[in-house]
């Protein structure tokens, strides 16, 4: 089936809050200013509470408590607070809304989040003002296999008996099993969601980046932090098998092999940071 047709079909798609579609839609106004957002942010007490306490958290390591969102966009930024948010909004998705679909999504949910501090990681040796950025799309990379489980369980079945016994990429078998991937579906409710251009590209190239025209860096980033988070086994994905990586990334992100294992050591520490807040909230 055509991605478009099951996002434009299906009545349980799961819900993005309107707070997190609100904040994308006015960050792509220029005209944009702190309070605006941060207004914003504070009409939903739990999400504001939740972007206080990961400002406050190590991961960001701020030398002073930070108690207003409005001081939290000025010093860790606007792109930091909004994807901060958007992470948050999305993993109530793994969390709460759509149990019992028949794949591990506290698994997933974990790899997600390894994918997404090894993304910011790797983005951050070539640019690291790409570093949220990175983030966000890690969190949302695999949005499209949430919604393959929960539209085609019977299907989502058949593709995992097909990954454990052919040398197909997951992209393929589905394609053969559903005639769509999971990175068409999340680009398609991606779009539903109004998300950016660069979230966009990223969620639709995220296994082939050397195809990525808005963001080729960012996707090159979440295309390697998704095999860093497979190959260190942090969560589980629904496909285990570390993929090939792409040879294009290496020079699209000024990354040379051999600084690979340094890198690594980098993604395990900042995970274990980020499992500090992400596990609890
Ligand atoms: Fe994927």
């Amino acid at each position: 089936m055509d991605e478009n047709r099951i996002i434009n079909n299906i009545d349980d798609l799961p819900v993005l809050p309107e707070i997190i579609l609100k904040i994308n839609e006015v960050l792509q106004n220029s005209e944009v200013n702190v309070d605006e957002i941060a207004e914003i942010i504070e009409k939903d007490s739990s999400l504001s509470t939740k972007v206080l306490r990961l400002a406050n958290s190590s991961y960001y390591g701020l030398a002073s408590q930070v108690d207003s969102i409005s001081r939290a966009i000025i010093v860790l930024g606007f792109n930091t607070i909004c994807n901060v948010a958007t992470s948050v909004g999305v993993s109530a998705i793994f969390k709460e809304q759509y149990k019992n679909i028949g794949i591990d999504l506290a698994g997933l949910w974990l790899h997600t989040l390894g994918c997404a501090v090894a993304s910011k990681v790797i983005i951050s040796v070539k640019n690291a003002n790409d570093a949220e950025k990175a983030f966000v799309c890690g969190i949302l990379h695999d949005i499209g296999k949430i919604i393959i489980a929960k539209v085609f369980p019977t299907e989502q079945r058949k593709i995992f008996d097909a990954l454990i016994k052919s040398k197909k990429t997951i992209c393929e078998v589905e394609e053969e099993i559903i005639g769509t991937n999971h990175a068409k579906v999340g680009f398609a409710i991606g779009k539903k969601w109004k998300f950016p251009d660069y979230i966009l590209d990223v969620i639709r190239f995220h296994h082939n980046p050397s195809l990525s025209t808005v963001a080729p860096d960012v996707a090159s980033a979440v295309h390697l932090g998704n095999a860093i988070s497979k190959a260190l086994s942090l969560g589980v994905s629904t496909d285990s098998r570390v993929s090939i990586i792409n040879p294009f990334l290496w020079e699209q992100l000024y990354i040379k092999e051999e600084t690979i294992p340094l890198l690594i050591k980098d993604v395990q520490n900042e995970f274990d940071l980020a499992m500090e807040f992400w596990m609890e909230i």
